[in-house]
Order: C-alpha cells, then sequence, then structure tokens
C-alpha cells in the first residue's frame, strides 16, 4: 500500500514570466507546443524552471523527454494511488492448487514423465531464456548492473557468467541451441552489454544473445510533480519488469522469437543464483497442459517474508505483492499452524507467446502499482538533496498482473535450497554472503548425494568452501556419474 509521509514542500513554479511563455508556446518550438501545454496543464510547469540557465541542446533534450511523458497518465495514476490506495485486505482469498515436491514413487513417476515432455520442447529449440534485468538494484547498493556482482563462492563468477554457463550446459545435455533474451533499462543497458563484450558473451555465440530495453516512468513528489535529477531532465526510473510486454512488442523481439521458432519463454529474474535455468520438468508441465503462464513457488519461511504469494481471489488466480498484502492475511494459519497463504513467488515463469500475442489485444493489460521511495533529486536551488525520508513515488508494472488475463496456469512447488536463493540486499537476509552459503550447501548436498562427506555446522551450513561450475555439473544426478568417489573434501573444493 502506498503510505503517505511527512509532506515535503511542493515544488511549483508558476510560469507567469511572459517572455518564457512566449518562447515556448510561441514559433520556436512548433513540434512540441502540444506537448508543452500538456505539461502546463497538468500543473508540471516547474520543469521549465531553470530554462533560462541551460543551452540549446538541452533545451532540446529537455522538450525530447516531455513529448514522450504522458502528463495526464502521471496525474491519474497519482490520484489513484494516494486518492485511492491499493486495497490490502482482500476478499475470498483462497490458496491454489499447486504440484507439491514429488514424494512418493507415484508422483515421482508424474514428475518424470513431465521432464521428457520438456526435454523434448528444448531439443526441439522451442523455448528461450528471458532475464529481466533493469532494475536499478537499490536496495544491493552496487554501481553497475546487478548481473556483473562477483557471487561464486570462491571463483568469484559474476551472476550473467554462471546464469551463460548454465545456458551451456543445457544446450549440451539437450543438445540445442536455447536464445537468451535480457532485458535492461535505460540506465544499466550499455554497462551491460559492455560486460557480456568484455567477457566474450560468456562462451556464448554473440547472436543467440539480444539485449532489449525496457521503458522509464517519471518519478514524481509526494505532491504528484515530476522530480528533476538535473537542470534540464526529469527524473525516470524503469517501469517495473512488467514493462517487458511493451517492449518485447515494441523492440521487434516477440517478431524474433517467432522466427525463431520459439513457443515458450522461461522467464526469470537476474537475481536469483540458484535458478535451475530451463528446468525441463516445469518446461513439461507448462507444454503438457497447454498453459499461458505457469510459476514456481516455495514455501514462505515467515509472514513477513518478501515474496509475493499466489493466491485466488474470487476464484481468479492472482500474486498478490508482499508490500500489498494485509497484515491478517500475511499472518493467517491453518489449523496445523502452518501459513495459510503459502506460496511464494521466486519469480520464475513460463509464458506461452500465442497467449502473449492475444493480451496485446487487451486495452489496458497490465496495472500500474505506486512504491514510495527515498530519491535524491534537484532541490528548487539547483543543487541536489539526499533526503532524510520517502519523498518520491515511483510507478511501476509487474509481469505476473498477466495473471488476471489467464485461463490455464500451472503452479509447482520447488524446495527453497534447491531454487531460491536471491541477492537484494548488501547484508543480512537475501545478500551475497547468504547466497554464497546457499551455493555451497547446495554442491555440499550433491557431495553428499556422491557418498563424500561434508562437514556442516549447527545451522547445517556447510563448514569450507565448495564450487562447481555448471559446465562440470548441473545437478546431483550429473555430479554422481563425475565425481571420484574417494574423494576427501579439505574444506575447499573447486570442479
Ligand atoms: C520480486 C517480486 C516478488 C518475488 C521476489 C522474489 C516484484 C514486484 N516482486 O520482489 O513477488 O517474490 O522478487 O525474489 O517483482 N526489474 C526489472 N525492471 C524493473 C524492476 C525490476 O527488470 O523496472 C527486475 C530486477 O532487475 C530484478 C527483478 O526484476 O531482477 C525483481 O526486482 P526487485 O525490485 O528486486 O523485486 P523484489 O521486491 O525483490
Amino acid at each position: 500500500m502506498l503510505m503517505k509521509s511527512a509532506k515535503l514542500p511542493c515544488i511549483d513554479f508558476p510560469v507567469n514570466n511572459k517572455t518564457l511563455k512566449r518562447e515556448l508556446l510561441g514559433k520556436k518550438y512548433p513540434g512540441h507546443i502540444r506537448h508543452i501545454e500538456n505539461a502546463f496543464e497538468a500543473g508540471q510547469t516547474h520543469v521549465f524552471r531553470w530554462w533560462d540557465e541551460i543551452t540549446p541542446s538541452e533545451k532540446k533534450n529537455l522538450l525530447d523527454q516531455i513529448a514522450i511523458i504522458d502528463f495526464s497518465l502521471i496525474k491519474k495514476l497519482f490520484n489513484e494511488a494516494v486518492l485511492n490506495p491499493t486495497q490490502t485486505t482482500q476478499n475470498n482469498l483462497t490458496p491454489p492448487q499447486i504440484i507439491a515436491v514429488p514424494k512418493n514413487d507415484a508422483e515421482k513417476e508424474i514428475a518424470y514423465r513431465a521432464k521428457r515432455v520438456g526435454e523434448n520442447s528444448l531439443q526441439k529449440g522451442e523455448v528461450a531464456i528471458l532475464t529481466v534485468a533493469g532494475g536499478d538494484g537499490t536496495r544491493l547498493g552496487i554501481s553497475g548492473p546487478k548481473g556483473t556482482f562477483p557471487i561464486t563462492p570462491i571463483t568469484r563468477k559474476s551472476i550473467f557468467q554462471l546464469h551463460a554457463e548454465k545456458i551451456i550446459a543445457a544446450q549440451k545435455r539437450y543438445n540445442t541451441r536455447i536464445p537468451w533474451y535480457i532485458m535492461t533499462s535505460k540506465n544499466n543497458d550499455s554497462a551491460t552489454q559492455n560486460f557480456f563484450k568484455a567477457h566474450k558473451f560468456f562462451g556464448l555465440n554473440q547472436d543467440q544473445i539480444c539485449f532489449f530495453t525496457q521503458g522509464m516512468f517519471p518519478v514524481v513528489d509526494l505532491e504528484g510533480k515530476v522530480l528533476m535529477d538535473s537542470k534540464s531532465s526529469i527524473m525516470m526510473s524503469p517501469n517495473g519488469h512488467g514493462g517487458a510486454l511493451v517492449a518485447l512488442k515494441e523492440q521487434d523481439v516477440l517478431n524474433d522469437m517467432n522466427r525463431r521458432g520459439i513457443r515458450n519463454i522461461f522467464y526469470h529474474q537476474v537475481d536469483n543464483v540458484l535458478i535451475k535455468i530451463a528446468d525441463p520438468v516445469f518446461i513439461g508441465y507448462h507444454v503438457r497442459d497447454a498453459a499461458e503462464i505457469s510459476l514456481k513457488v516455495v514455501k514462505k519461511c515467515h509472514p513477513e517474508e518478501k515474496v509475493g504469494i499466489v493466491v485466488y481471489i474470487d476464484g481468479n488466480l492472482h500474486m498478490i505483492e508482499y508490500s500489498e498484502l494485509s497484515r491478517k492475511d500475511m499472518c493467517a494459519k491453518n489449523e496445523d499452524g502452518t501459513l495459510k497463504y503459502h506460496a511464494g513467488n521466486i519469480a520464475v515463469h513460463m509464458i506461452n507467446i500465442s497467449f502473449l500475442e492475444r493480451v496485446y489485444q487487451k486495452e489496458e493489460p497490465l496495472p500500474y502499482h505506486a512504491a514510495i521511495k527515498k530519491v535524491p533529486y534537484l532541490g528548487e536551488d539547483g543543487n541536489v538533496i539526499d533526503p532524510k525520508q520517502n519523498n518520491a513515488i515511483k510507478f511501476e508494472s509487474f509481469i505476473f498482473d498477466l495473471l488476471r488475463h489467464v485461463k490455464k496456469s500451472v503452479i509447482m512447488e520447488v524446495l527453497r535450497e534447491d531454487e531460491f536463493s536471491p541477492i537484494k540486499n548488501m547484508e543480512g537476509e537475501n545478500s551475497p554472503a547468504t547466497s554464497r552459503q546457499d551455493m555451497i550447501n547446495q554442491f555440499g548436498q550433491w557431495l553428499r548425494g556422491s557418498g563424500v562427506s561434508i562437514p556442516t555446522d549447527s545451522h547445517g551450513n556447510v563448514i569450507g568452501s565448495i564450487e562447481i561450475s555448471p559446465g562440470f555439473a548441473l545437478d546431483e544426478e550429473e555430479l554422481k556419474n563425475k565425481v571420484d568417489k574417494q574423494l576427501q573434501f579439505n574444506g575447499k573444493l573447486l570442479l
């Protein structure tokens, strides 16, 4: 829910300066008059506060920026967010039907059959990977793209390299080619692409990697005025991973997928280091059931865990984001004391391409959500202000809101220790340290499966460091066939 915190003084700039008004609305910028009027009508005249100080090329940039901003949409979203904040208490919530982690032989046999379907689809080259990596990663607080962060326990490979090596290993295993689409934003696109170039695309063919950029949306203050990040530039921020929907279409990415014979997209977030990229079981269930969107979930570990939850609302499938879930629903329990709404979103989806084509026919395929944040901005005196409290609202759309258009879906539960360890913060929960430990623990588990003795501490964490490259083994089964059974773990192991 959007919460209003202490009001900041509203920055306004009544354009009563006749010369300025004449210049802006006169004959000098004929192509821009309509857009300038839109800004005026929406009460956003302060964007011209420094007009007299900026250079002609900066003036042009500002006008070009204004030309692509939908000021009436900003007004509408701001009014909705502030006057009618998102309902947090939902009625008629029910837990969804989930394919549970297989426990007995019969369930394992069903999963095995799904796996065969998924492998077949991979072999036929029908699956592409889509990694969303356009977020600013503000919570992590690093300057470059999150995917460039050095993460593996021993060799410190970057997150991107880890994903790339998993794709290469899957290609080998299924004797196929898996195109990789990476969504960036204007803020990190060139840094991301340069990183890939500098690392020779991590051994992948350059033509199988396609970068595309998501859209941006203006950031507003608590009065709904757009914030400036310089005297000639309105502050913009990535428009949420839901921006992928428009970007896939506008940047010809969907056509590219169609040309390559792709039928389903394996979607994931850049920040999950345990991601099972192109998991054939998941793909198999999705294909078997002709699902439009499929989701992987884990059991939430505590009510406040920052993951969205998958539920039915009035019989329709929805994802409720953690920030929009009421306290009552967050803590609701079953009779046995377990969480009632436990299906935590790990943001791994299968998305059917024909379904996407149908969604484009809808008038408003994805709604916007408002999030209140603390954002440095350019103050009235032209200096950057680093506010002490929340001062800004960002609007984002979420890809999982596509669920509102879905008739067929598969929800598959997986084990957290096998598949979910996101990097969100620099320290504490979901940090590089916890992700490295989760990787080490997973590798330790695989080695134990091969009969190697691996010591753990009282929390179950492996004592020591292990790194197994995806090129050596993608999973426990593969490791079993390769590892020396006599291996003695001496506290550090790199395979
Ligand atoms: C997200 C999910 C949450 C899920 C959790 C699992 C949303 C809104 N919520 O939460 O339901 O349980 O991950 O880890 O996504 N991104 C873009 N463009 C943007 C914004 C984000 O590409 O404009 C990408 C980021 O690069 C990142 C991912 O989306 O890969 C998630 O963004 P983040 O802000 O970290 O989402 P969370 O709040 O952690």
